[in-house]
């Protein structure tokens, strides 16, 4: 019998659709269910492939065997991430973002992965932690199972997404073939192939939650207002309504308390600069690791003032003679504002997306730090620490125990406050000291968002594969 895990590539479908001036032609083979035992519809996948492949022909120096194989999710907000399709009208929806890979000669394979808030027939939750990752190892392996029958070359797969989506694929890329998701893989029924990929492109990942309540205060304590937008869907389409608010005196109380852990956890990493400097951090939360974001995004301010772009609009950032001399961080931490209370992610009254992604089969939600569990204001349970670990990518930099992506492409808006700079700095800096190949840096004026760059992204891509 052959297995259901078997890509056929006798059914398909085809279209060609102009991208960018060009006309790109391409199979699609979709609905494609990548594990035996499936627990929910979500778990299907669409596999997209430049019909050129299938008459010998090249794309971009590609041909059917040598492809790189580009699988971008959609999750956000720690949601269900559907599997994606060019032309969906979904506000998830990244489908301009696959035909624009196939236009570059791509296999593109979008998964739908489980979240946090499904439920199966009899109420109970089905997506919660660590089930969006369990998803995506399990279509990464249906790929691999599938090697030669598959279009591409499954030693090159990248994965791709944007904030929880981001970090998605930044714990592909550092988690690969972890023990940790043995069981619920076999449980699914997942392929007998491994999960680890080749590279991570991640934007805003919003990754190691157990210490980004403590970041989010190293860096706007202090300033007491916030701003954000509250987003419903409407017919398929985002309305975004500004609100805004003021930390709360307990809140004000708080914050310097997380504050101050934040420097103890982070000079506990020994993380280094390029020469092997220590980066770390006062009490205070001054030091050499601060200065290197500082520096980081003055780098940033100077690349955007050399293209034409009025850096000044931040307040903070001073420009002498077509050079930026200066980033006063207090200064440009008011001028992007701060956007979530205190703690920032493990709220103390469970409503945050995290705490969502923390329940469990019966519980909607749960606290995942000691320290709202601690001044917690409901009745709440404590998440099992080692289902927080197994979920941040940093576990797996700071203790060997998985098969880690060789290159990472890290991009974090200097404009991002959905979580501190600190956050994607200590990832892309770790990862480095492990010997990693890493881009990363603060794009100007962008706030939280991802695919702003693909013609980059894919000429980073083009490097490591061609
Ligand atoms: C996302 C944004 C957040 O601010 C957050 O806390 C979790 C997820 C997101 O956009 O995916």
């Amino acid at each position: 019998m052959t297995s259901p895990l078997r890509f056929d590539d006798t059914t398909y479908q085809s279209a060609t659709t102009t991208v960018d001036g060009v006309a790109v032609t391409y199979r699609y083979f979709t609905g494609l269910t990548y594990v035996a035992q499936p627990v929910d519809d979500i778990q299907k996948l669409n596999v997209f492939v430049p019909e050129a492949y299938f008459n010998g022909q090249h794309v971009n120096g590609y041909n059917r065997v040598s492809a790189p194989i580009f699988m971008p999710n959609t999750v956000g907000g720690y949601m269900p991430g559907p599997r994606d399709y060019p032309r969906n009208s979904q506000p998830f929806s990244r489908g301009e973002t696959i035909l624009k890979a196939l236009k570059q000669g791509y296999v593109v394979v979008s998964a739908g992965v489980r979240g946090r808030t499904q439920t199966n027939f009899q109420g109970e939750y089905i997506g919660k932690a660590p089930a969006f990752i369990v998803d995506m190892k399990a279509a990464v392996r249906y790929v691999k199972f599938n090697a030669g029958r598959l279009p591409g070359d499954p030693d090159k797969i990248i994965t791709n997404g944007t904030s929880a989506g981001g970090a998605t694929s930044a714990l592909m890329g550092a988690s690969g073939n972890a023990d940790f998701f043995d069981t619920p893989l076999l449980a699914l029924g997942a392929a007998p192939a491994t999960d680890d990929v080749f590279a991570v492109s991640a934007y805003c990942p919003i990754h190691n939650l157990e210490h980004a309540d403590a970041a989010y205060e190293w860096e706007f304590s202090g300033i007491y207002q916030w701003h954000r937008q509250k987003i419903r869907v409407v017919n398929n389409r985002r309305i975004c309504t500004p609100v805004h608010g003021k930390l709360t005196p307990a809140e004000r109380r708080l914050s310097p308390i997380l504050k101050a852990d934040f420097s103890g956890y982070l000079n506990e990493l020994h993380l280094t600069d390029d020469i092997g400097r220590p980066l770390t951090l006062t009490p205070e939360g001054n030091g050499s690791f601060k200065d290197v974001i500082i520096a980081q995004l003055r780098q940033s301010a100077q690349e955007a003032l050399t293209a034409g772009v009025d850096v000044t609009k931040y307040a903070g950032v001073t420009v002498v003679a077509g050079q930026v001399t200066d980033l006063n961080w207090d200064r440009y931490l008011r001028s992007i504002t701060r956007m979530k209370g205190v703690p920032a992610f493990d709220t103390l009254d469970l409503s945050s997306p995290e705490a969502d992604l923390f329940g469990s089969r019966l519980v909607a939600a749960k606290h995942f730090t000691p320290f709202a569990q601690d001044h917690t204001a409901v009745t709440s349970q404590l998440a099992d620490a080692d289902l927080v670990a197994a979920i941040d990518p940093l576990t797996y930099l700071l203790k060997p125990q998985s098969h880690i992506a060789q290159h990472w492409r890290i991009r974090h808006g200097a404009a991002d406050r959905d979580t501190s700079f600190a956050i994607p700095m200590i990832l892309a800096t770790k990862l480095k000291n492990n010997g990693k190949d890493v881009d990363f840096t603060f794009p100007w004026a962008t706030p939280h968002s991802g695919d702003y760059d693909l013609p980059e992204l894919f000429s980073w891509i083009d490097n490591l594969c061609q």
